[in-house]
């Protein structure tokens, strides 16, 4: 029988990749969306615009139980993966109150739902690394305390534990993902590689001088999203329910991305990196790299792309869109991050 999955988040990156996965292992793939995103498909859809014949997209906000309960009423999902979150962290000290709201609330109305309703579906909550804030080990595995940073980690830490929670309370089969970063193509423009990657490309091509950026000193354990969405999938196939860390186990500092993606173009990142303070954030995570060694174990996952390949592509790609006429189809919100307007 075709199994049935349901994904929120899916016009982001990790859906839009987790989506292609799973219709090629012959999934009927569902999407919760945004009403407003169904009225603006071609601006908020870009990420799975070459998919929409082959999803079901279902209108739903992760402020509203109501809605969520609808769209779970409605057909008996297998599996369930929470993506969708306000996921960027520097936005989370800006409005710290929307960002607990919709992270917290969102995986709770979900949880509550699947057990009212569809108590073997089985469920996946995005946690990550940003719950272990400042780690008091390293690496970080899935027995390091949390030490959140953020309100974003914050919201993080509560949406592992309700997951936990129903696991254990009341017997669903309820799964953590503690993923590290995670990076494509097809990644926002607000995060640091691509706002990285944009701008080499923008800078070679003669559209723009320099990079403004924060902390340069920050160091994460980066990795392909496309990589890590089959991790996703895997943990929801195992006998018993768990979580799991998905990491490369590398780590690099921002100052090391700089240098690699100018590299790409042969540029000296010293010549068009300007420290702008702007970008900090009022609390820094420093220094995160994780351990998979449990995931290659029990999941038999693999990391498959380097952080030289993932860089290399991704300012290849961004060389291609700007090059071309793809980058009058980028979004106005999208278009705006480019130029650096948001920390
Ligand atoms: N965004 C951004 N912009 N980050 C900068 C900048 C800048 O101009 N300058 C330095 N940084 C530093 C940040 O301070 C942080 O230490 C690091 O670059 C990475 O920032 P982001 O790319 O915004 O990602 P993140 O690590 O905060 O969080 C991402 O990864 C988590 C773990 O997978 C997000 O995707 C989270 O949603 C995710 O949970």
């Amino acid at each position: 029988m075709t199994k049935k999955a349901l994904i929120s988040g899916i016009t982001g990156q990790d859906g839009s990749y987790l989506a292609e996965h799973l219709l090629g292992l012959g999934y009927e793939v569902h999407g919760l969306v945004r009403r407003v995103a169904l009225e603006a498909p071609q601006k908020r859809f870009g990420r799975i615009s070459h998919l929409l014949d082959d999803l079901i997209l279902h209108p739903a906000s992760l402020e509203s139980y109501p809605s969520i309960f609808h769209v779970i009423s409605q057909h008996n999902f297998d599996e369930c993966y929470h993506l969708a979150a306000q996921s960027f962290v520097a936005e989370s000290f800006a409005d710290g109150f929307s960002t607990l709201n919709t992270n917290i609330n969102g995986t709770h109305y979900v949880l509550a739902a699947l057990r009212e309703l569809r108590p073997k579906c089985r469920f996946y909550f995005a946690g990550s690394s940003e719950m272990f804030g400042n780690a008091d080990e390293v690496p970080q595995k899935e027995t390091t305390s949390f030490q959140p940073r953020s309100p974003y980690g914050i919201s993080k830490v509560a949406g592992f534990h309700l997951t936990k929670n129903y696991r254990e309370a009341y017997g669903l089969f309820c799964v953590n993902g503690i993923l590290f970063n995670h990076e494509s193509p097809r990644r926002g423009f607000e995060f640091v590689t691509r706002k990285t990657t944009s701008a080499v490309a923008q800078i070679k091509l003669g559209l723009a001088s320099e990079l403004r950026i924060g902390n340069l000193e920050a160091k994460r354990d980066w990795g392909h999203a496309r990589d890590y969405v089959s991790a996703m999938h895997l943990m929801l196939q195992q006998e018993k329910p768990d979580d799991y860390v998905i990491a490369s186990g590398e780590t690099h500092s921002v100052r090391e991305l700089c240098e690699l993606a100018f590299g790409v173009v042969d540029l000296d990142y010293r010549d068009y990196v300007k420290v702008d303070e702007r970008y900090y954030r009022p609390a820094e995570v420093d220094l995160l790299v994780g351990d998979a060694a449990k995931a290659r174990k029990v999941l038999g996952w693999k990391l498959r792309v380097s952080f030289a390949e993932l860089i290399q592509e991704m300012v290849l790609s961004d060389l291609e869109a700007y090059s071309s006429t793809t980058v009058g189809a980028l979004s106005t919100a999208e278009a705006a991050g480019l130029s650096g307007a948001k920390p």
